[in-house]
């Protein structure tokens, strides 16, 4: 009896050991599930996307990069693609290039290496495109954006502003005059143009009758483009480059430029070196790579000489334009004071 009991037990033992083993197993299996399925939803961002659709429950109370479905952490590592914050809107031939090389050297700065044309030849492209075309940045990095006919293009300032209405406008000017001229040697590179500056900016070479639909002229009468972009921005939201201090002392403009941007002065002159081939100064180290850099060879092209006549025709013609300038952004470029005064038919 009792040893039928004991064995009744041990039926009884094993059957129950059995059925806890299997129990245990299910468990084992369950929790294995929702640990497999935990770590997938991290990794796959779905545990993050579902936690920053409900901003309340944020413990950090920190940006979510909502617009991009990604999540914060995923920003801080391998960053995102994000709208420009800060355009170099212009003007061609004053430095720009050379303005967008140096800033980008910054390390809270990205920038878009080629002439995105969003806001003139693809805006039909939609932002999302303007986005994809721009550089990843992680957080704390601005994300800029140049392209110098921005300034001329008409409907720009509205475009810009329906997109942000906060961005941070930078132009770089350079003298009209000196501006035309450069503008000049470059398209007759390019268009392959036998024909002297005399008789591609004069409708009459004889009579100094500058020939103003030109667009080498056009873009010269700076105040008339800034007048449209006023109307959308406010003066604060502009940074005016000086063209001539920029070629000379790069490092005081791009102090200014840091400081509009709001990040630190981390680019000084130590960054750059005065290159005597070039006759231009050049950065010690390039961005990324770090061995020093200057411009390229459309970059920097020697002028034709002018008649000093042809350069004062120029810059009577300009000189309303650059003295609205003045007035309109508090500046005082003093293009005049080192235009040529004397005889005609001198060579500058
Ligand atoms: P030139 O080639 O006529 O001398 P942009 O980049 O807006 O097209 O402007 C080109 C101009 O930038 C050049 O015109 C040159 O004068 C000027 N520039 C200013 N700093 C420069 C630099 N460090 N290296 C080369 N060109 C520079």
């Amino acid at each position: 009896m009792r040893t039928w009991t004991i064995l009744d037990y041990n039926q009884w033992d094993q059957r129950t050991k059995g059925q806890c083993r299997s129990r245990r197993s299910l468990v084992s299996v369950v929790v294995v599930i929702v640990i497999g399925v935990m770590i997938l939803a991290a990794t796959t961002g779905t545990r993050s996307r579902y936690v920053s659709s409900s901003p309340s429950i944020n413990p950090l109370n920190t940006r979510f990069a909502w617009d991009t479905g990604n999540s914060l952490q995923d920003e801080r590592h391998r960053g995102t693609k994000k709208l420009p914050r800060a355009l170099i809107i212009g003007a061609k031939k004053s430095g720009t290039r050379a303005l967008l090389e140096f800033i980008r050297v910054h390390p809270n700065v990205r920038a878009a290496g080629h002439e995105i044309h969003y806001f003139d030849k693809n805006y039909w492209r939609g932002p999302e495109w303007y986005r994809n075309m721009m550089p990843t940045s992680i957080h704390g990095q601005i994300t800029i954006e140049k392209t110098p006919s921005y300034l001329v293009t008409l409907n720009a300032p509205e475009r810009v502003h329906r997109l942000d209405k906060n961005m941070k406008l930078i132009v770089v000017l350079k003298d009209p005059v000196e501006r035309a001229i450069s503008d000049y040697i470059q398209s007759r590179e390019k268009h392959r143009d036998k024909r002297s500056f005399e008789d591609s900016v004069f409708i009459d070479v004889g009579k100094l009758k500058i020939n103003d639909t030109k667009p080498c002229i056009v873009i010269g009468k700076y105040s008339d483009h800034l007048k449209r972009w006023l109307q959308y921005f406010p003066r604060e939201q502009f940074c005016f480059i000086s063209g001539e201090n920029l070629a000379k002392n790069p490092a005081s403009e791009l102090e200014k430029l840091q400081e509009f941007l709001n990040i630190r002065t981390v680019i000084t002159e130590e960054h750059f070196y005065y290159n005597s081939t070039k006759r231009f100064p050049c950065l010690k180290k390039r961005e990324a790579s770090g061995v020093p850099h200057c411009l390229g060879e459309t970059k920097g092209r020697v002028h034709p000489t002018v008649l000093k006549s042809v350069k004062k025709a120029l810059y009577d013609y300009y000189k309303p334009y650059n003295e609205e300038l003045y007035q309109m952004v508090g500046i005082d470029f003093g293009w005049e004071r080192t235009r040529p005064i004397s005889k005609a038919n001198q060579i500058y």
